[in-house]
């Protein structure tokens, strides 16, 4: 893998031989792990020229427009597959065959309900609470629910923690939704698709089952495939980091929820929302499209731009499709929805977007769907956080498989050097 060479010459100091490596794709890497014994770092805030891992499961290509998910492009997945057919891929690295494929479903199916005690830790909450505030914490507790299970080198407690997480998210997720909303919880049903079960936990009540509508269930699950797993993001950094710790998988999976939360990352898909609220009609959008150019406000378009797509989000593409059927379909007539459309047009023609390369991203469209589909803005980034589960612990299992250190970046320090305590009386 390491066949080329990088120099780098410190003034004053010999030359020191860097490997380069080489991955199936994507560009070289230079392994700078001996430079710790030449007494100096790398500094690279942001993470923007850092590798911190290896790993077979996702491959992003942000200029090509390119995401897979072990070698199958995203648009593949997201018309052919479904979502725990997904989940299957990345957790084993390969498409289930049709026997593998059931006894999966059928085993995810088995663990979907959550022990009856959690209803009780639910209960504490504020009825108020933000959603992602109390998943953190339900996933948090699951730990405290599996002590059996907990021992991280041993192969078939990660693999049940990671089938329970998969299998669980969607219940608790509708179980935070309930409780806001005052109403009964509704247990999961295993005659039902996993974005079937969802919908029903989420919108039927023990006075009326509804069908769940197939077109709003593909959707559903469509929004669950494209969140599946994106490479390194922040969360799932936080993920391998909370592990690289030996920390159990739902400490780290609550770890990568609290990550996600943030508006920069799965944050916004909620905020896009919000922002729509507060731009409120066509008429404001070059307000708005002005402040979001002018470097003294801190407004951003928020669903516009992302850290590693400069050309397009190839999520958003197939997610755009989505919100076309599912608006069709609910033949939805919605002022905010118009709004969206709107502005996604004007920014795409604008300037200052098209030389920044800030084209919609996938929560851009999401958060429209989801808004289509009738779940309340606070529930967003927690359905981001449900499908993600599945590349957090494939991650998570990825590290512990292939060894890990912990992980420990350094630091630039550029505070006080050494000075002697003052006693109070003497400090002005
Ligand atoms: N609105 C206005 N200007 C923007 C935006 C935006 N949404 N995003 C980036 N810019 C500008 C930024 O000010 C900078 O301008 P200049 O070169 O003149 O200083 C330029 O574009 C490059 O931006 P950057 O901040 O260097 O890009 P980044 O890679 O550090 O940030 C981002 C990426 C996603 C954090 C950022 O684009 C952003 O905050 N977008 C809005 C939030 C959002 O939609 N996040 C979801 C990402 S997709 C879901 C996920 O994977 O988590």
């Amino acid at each position: 893998m390491a066949d080329k060479k990088a120099q780098l010459i410190i003034e004053g100091a010999a030359p020191v031989e860097l490997p380069i490596l080489s991955g199936t794709a994507g560009p070289d890497v230079i392994d700078v792990r001996a430079l710790t014994n030449q007494g100096v770092f790398t500094y690279d805030p942001g993470f923007m020229s850092t590798a911190a891992c290896e790993s077979k499961i996702t491959f992003i290509d942000g200029d090509k427009g390119i995401l897979m998910h072990r070698g199958y492009p995203i648009e593949q997945l997201a018309e052919k597959s479904d979502y725990l057919e997904t989940c299957y891929a990345l957790l084993y690295g390969e498409l289930p065959t049709a026997e593998q494929k059931a006894e999966f479903t059928g085993l995810v199916k088995n663990h979907t309900m959550v022990h009856e005690q959690m209803k009780s830790f639910l209960n504490g909450f504020r009825r108020d609470a933000h959603p992602m505030a109390v998943m953190c914490g339900m996933v948090g507790a699951l730990s405290a629910f599996y002590h059996d299970s907990l021992d991280n080198n041993n192969p078939q407690h990660r693999e049940i923690s990671a089938i329970r997480l998969i299998a669980k998210m969607p219940t608790m997720a509708a179980m935070c939704y309930k409780y806001s909303a005052g109403q009964p919880i509704m247990y999961p049903r295993n005659d039902l698709s996993y974005a079937e079960n969802f919908l029903h936990m989420m919108f039927n009540t023990p006075c009326e089952e509804k069908k769940i509508n197939p077109i709003l269930a593909k959707a559903m699950d469509r929004i669950f495939i494209l969140h599946a797993d994106h490479e390194q993001n922040a969360s799932t950094s936080t993920v391998r980091l909370t592990g690289s710790t030996g920390a159990n998988p739902f400490a780290c999976i609550a770890a990568g929820i609290a990550a996600l939360w943030g508006p920069a990352h799965g944050g916004a898909n909620e905020a896009v929302l919000t922002m729509l609220d507060e731009i409120g009609d066509v008429s404001n959008i070059e307000k708005f499209i002005a402040k979001a150019k002018d470097k003294n406000d801190p407004f951003k378009l928020m669903g516009f731009g992302h850290r590693v797509y400069k050309n397009f989000d190839p999520r958003a593409k197939v997610m755009k499709q989505t919100c076309d059927e599912v608006l069709s379909e609910l033949g939805i007539n919605d002022p905010k929805l118009e709004l969206a459309m709107k502005l996604e047009e004007i920014a795409r023609n604008d300037p200052y977007f098209k030389e920044r390369n800030l084209y919609p991203n996938v929560d851009f469209y999401s958060g429209i769907i989801l808004k289509a589909i009738g779940i309340p803005t606070s529930m967003f980034t927690v359905i981001f956080a449900l499908a993600r589960t599945a590349g957090w612990i494939a991650q998570w299992k990825e590290m512990y498989a292939e060894g890990y250190k912990i992980g420990r970046p350094r630091q630039i320090y550029t505070g006080y050097t050494q000075r002697d305590y003052l006693p109070l009386d003497q400090r002005k």
